[in-house]
């Protein structure tokens, strides 16, 4: 299962994003979110940083929970 196979360590959390990168950082300006914004938590969205729902496979395949962080604004 993609829980625990793979030529990567099994221990780590991120098995597909920008695995060239010592650390994977992204730098979002608050300005260009316009109402909402979903980020990925699970690290496989296909649309990194933003969640696309992958999230919903990965816990049915490893009975996990995970889900995004969805940043909004204040309504002014
Ligand atoms: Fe990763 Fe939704 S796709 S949290």
């Amino acid at each position: 299962s993609p829980c625990r196979s793979g030529a990567r360590s099994n221990k780590r959390v991120n098995q597909k994003v920008r695995l060239n990168e010592a650390k994977v950082v992204d730098m979002i300006d608050i300005e260009d979110i316009s109402e909402k914004a979903a980020f990925c938590r699970c690290w496989k969205s296909k649309n990194w940083p933003y969640c696309d729902g992958t999230h919903g496979e990965h816990n049915k395949e490893c009975n996990d929970n995970v889900g995004p962080v969805v940043v909004s604004r204040k309504q002014k």
